[in-house]
C-alpha cells in the first residue's frame, strides 16, 4: 500500500494533521483500536487559549513559562499561545460545541497555574467533543482513509529516510508494510508505563519507542506528569477527577478533615500539578492513609451535576455521591512531557518523519506542563506539521541545539537465546509497571533509579530476544515499547542531577543554574 501521508494515531494530533494535509495528497490514518480510542477522547477539563477580555497571549505565555520551571523553549510557547485562539475557532467552525455563557460568549474555566480564566470546555467531556468533531470532519474530507485495528510495529528506513511503517493487522495477524512520502507519529504518550495512570490502555509509548529504535533524538523523558487527583476506589480503574473541580473551588483534605494545601503553597489547591501531587504524596506517607479527599460538597448540587456530569455519574456508580461526600483521590501518571524531539514544524531528526501531540517534545512544556495546554499543543503543531509536510518536505532535517545533558544510548540488543520458558507478556508488563511506580515515581532517589536501570536492562534484552523470534502480537509489541519507554525515563532521570518541575530527586533537592536551559537529550551513539 502506498500513500502520500501516513498518520499513526487517530487522536487530536493525527486527525488535525490529516484534515490539513488531505488537500495535497492521499492520507492514511492507522489506529490500533477503534477510531475514537485515544487519550484525547477522555480529556476532561478543557483546552487553554487566551480568549477572555482580560487575557492575552502574553499572559498565557508567562503562565506556561512559570509552570515549565525554566525549561520551556520560548519560541515554541510563543507559537502555541499566538495560534491558540485561531485554532479554537477552527474547531468551532468544524462543529465543536463548547459551553457558553448566557450572552453567547465562550464559558472560560480556571485550572492550576493559570492567572486568568482561559479553559474552553464542554462540561467535563471536552476531549470527547473534540474527538467527535474531528472524526466527523475527517470522514467528510476527501482523500482520507482511516484504517482501524492496524498496529504500527516499527518504522521502515531507506538510506536514513523514513519511507513507511511495518504494520500488524490485529484482527487477522497479517503483517505488511505501508509506504508514504511522509510519516507522522501521533501515537500519544506512555502513561501505561506506570501501574497507576489516568491513561487508557492504548497509551503504551509506541511512537516514542519506534522513533528511538529508528535513531531519532528523544528529549526530556524524565518529566512525567502525575495528576494529583484520580479516583481511589478498589473496583475502579484509574478515573480522572478533573483539575477543573479544584478550579471551581474543590478543597483537598486529609481523612481527619485537615486542609493541607495552604501548608505547601500560597496558591493552595490551584498550585501547579507537581506541587499538589508531591504534597499529596507527602501527606500519604506522613499519615499512612491510602488516599486524600477532594471536597466540593459546599457547591450547589445542581451546579455540580451540570458542570461535571461524567464525574458525578461515574463516582455514583462506585457508590460516591459527590454532591454529599468528599471524593477519595490519589495521584497517578498522567502526561508524558518529553518525547520525540521536534522543531517548530513537527519535524524529527529523521528525514520525512514528523511527530505531533503527546508523542512529541516541542519544547512547549519544559519541566512541567501547564493544565490544558496539551490539547492545544497537539492542534497547533499538527497544523504546522501538515503545512510543512505538504510544501517543504524535501528540506534537510533539523538538529537540536547542543545541550549540557546529552546521553548517547542504544536501544536494547537482544539477550542470547535461552530455553528457560516461553515469554509471559502480561507478567512482563506488570513487572515494568510496578517497578516504575515504585522506583521512578513522584519522588526519586539515585539509588532507586539505579535499581530500576539494573532490572530494566536485562528485561529489555530478554523481551527483545523473544520479540525477534516469535510472530509479533499486540502484547509483545506493547511490552517491547513499554520497556523501551521505561528505560528512556530512567536514563533521563539519572542524567538530570537536580530537581526541577516534575523531576524531584531527594539526592539533589535543588535546581541547578547550569541545567536551567538544558533539555535532556537521548541521542544515537
Ligand atoms: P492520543 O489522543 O492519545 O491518540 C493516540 C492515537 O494513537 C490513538 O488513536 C492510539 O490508538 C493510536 N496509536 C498508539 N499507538 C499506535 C500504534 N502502534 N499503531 C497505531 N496506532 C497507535 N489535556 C488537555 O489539554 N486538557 C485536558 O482536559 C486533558 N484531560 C485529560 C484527561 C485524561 C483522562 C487524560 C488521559 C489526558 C488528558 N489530557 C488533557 C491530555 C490529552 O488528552 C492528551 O495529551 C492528548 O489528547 C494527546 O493527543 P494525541 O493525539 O497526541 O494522542
Ligand atoms: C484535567 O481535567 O484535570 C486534565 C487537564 C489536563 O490534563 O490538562
Amino acid at each position: 500500500m502506498n500513500y502520500d501521508f501516513l498518520v499513526l494515531g487517530s487522536g487530536i494530533a493525527g486527525l488535525t494533521f490529516a484534515i490539513n494535509a488531505a488537500s495535497h495528497g492521499a492520507v492514511a490514518i492507522l489506529t490500533k483500536k477503534q477510531r475514537s480510542e485515544s487519550n484525547t477522547n477522555y480529556a476532561q477539563g478543557g483546552i487553554a487559549a487566551a480568549i477572555g477580555a482580560d487575557d492575552s497571549p502574553e499572559l498565557h505565555l508567562q503562565d506556561t513559562l512559570v509552570a515549565g520551571a525554566g525549561l520551556c523553549e520560548r519560541e515554541a510557547v510563543e507559537v502555541l499561545v499566538r495560534n491558540g485562539p485561531r485554532m479554537i475557532h477552527w474547531l468551532i467552525e468544524l462543529g465543536a460545541q463548547f459551553d457558553r455563557n448566557p450572552d453567547g460568549s465562550l464559558a472560560l474555566g480556571k485550572e492550576g497555574g493559570h492567572s486568568r480564566n482561559r479553559i474552553i470546555h464542554a462540561a467535563d467531556h471536552t476531549g470527547y467533543e473534540i474527538e467527535r468533531t474531528l472524526l466527523i470532519a475527517a470522514r467528510k474530507t476527501p482523500n482520507i482513509t482511516l484504517l482501524e485495528h492496524y498496529q504500527a510495529l516499527d518504522l521502515v528506513l531507506t538510506h536514513g529516510e523514513c519511507v513507511g511503517v511495518q504494520v500488524l493487522d490485529t484482527l487477522t495477524g497479517d503483517l505488511f508494510e505501508i509506504r508514504a512520502r511522509a510519516v507522522l507519529l501521533a501515537t500519544g504518550g506512555c502513561g501505561q508505563v506506570y501501574l497507576h495512570t489516568s491513561n487508557p490502555p492504548i497509551a503504551t509509548g509506541d511512537g516514542i519507542a519506534m522513533a528511538w529504535r529508528a535513531g531519532a533524538v528523544i528529549a526530556n523523558m524524565e518529566f512525567i506528569q502525575f495528576h494529583p487527583t484520580t479516583l481511589y476506589h478498589t473496583d475502579a480503574p484509574s478515573f480522572l477527577i478533573s483539575e477543573a473541580v479544584r478550579g471551581e473551588g474543590g478543597i483537598l483534605k486529609r481523612r481527619d478533615g485537615y486542609r493541607f494545601m495552604p501548608d505547601y503553597d500560597p496558591r493552595a489547591e490551584l498550585a501547579p500539578r507537581d506541587i499538589v501531587a508531591r504534597a499529596i504524596d507527602a501527606e500519604l506517607k506522613k499519615t499512612g492513609d491510602p488516599c486524600v479527599y477532594l471536597d466540593i460538597t459546599h457547591l450547589d448540587a445542581e451546579f455540580i451535576k451540570h458542570r461535571f456530569p461524567t464525574i458525578y455519574q461515574t463516582c455514583l456508580q462506585y457508590g460516591i455521591d459527590i454532591t454529599r461526600e468528599p471524593i477519595p483521590v490519589v495521584p497517578a501518571a498522567h502526561y508524558t512531557c518529553g518525547g520525540v524531539w521536534t522543531d517548530l514544524n513537527g519535524r524529527t531528526t529523521i528525514p520525512r518523519l514528523y511527530a505531533c501531540g503527546e508523542v512529541a517534545y516541542t519544547g512547549v512544556h519544559g519541566a512541567n506542563r501547564l493544565a490544558s495546554n496539551s490539547l492545544l499543543e497537539a492542534l497547533v503543531f499538527a497544523e504546522r506539521a501538515a503545512q510543512h509536510a505538504t510544501t517543504r518536505l524535501e528540506e534537510p532535517p533539523p538538529k537540536p541545539k547542543p545541550s549540557c545533558i546529552t546521553t548517547p544510548r542504544t536501544p536494547s540488543e537482544p539477550a542470547p537465546a535461552t530455553t528457560d520458558h516461553a515469554p509471559n507478556w502480561d507478567a512482563d508488563r506488570l513487572q515494568i509497571r510496578k517497578l516504575m511506580q515504585k522506583k521512578v515515581g513522584i519522588v526519586r532517589t539515585v539509588q532507586r533509579l539505579q535499581e530500576a536501570q539494573c532490572e530494566l536492562e536485562p528485561l529489555a534484552a530478554r523481551i527483545e530476544a523473544a520479540y525477534q523470534t516469535l510472530p509479533p502480537s499486540v502484547e509483545s509489541c506493547e511490552a517491547r515499547n513499554l520497556v523501551a519507554c521505561a528505560l528512556l525515563i530512567t536514563y533521563s532521570a539519572l542524567a538530570r542531577k537536580e530537581s526541577r518541575g516534575l523531576h524531584y530527586v531527594l539526592d539533589y533537592p535543588d535546581t541547578r543554574e547550569e541545567f536551567a536551559t538544558c533539555p535532556t537529550l537521548i541521542t544515537p551513539p
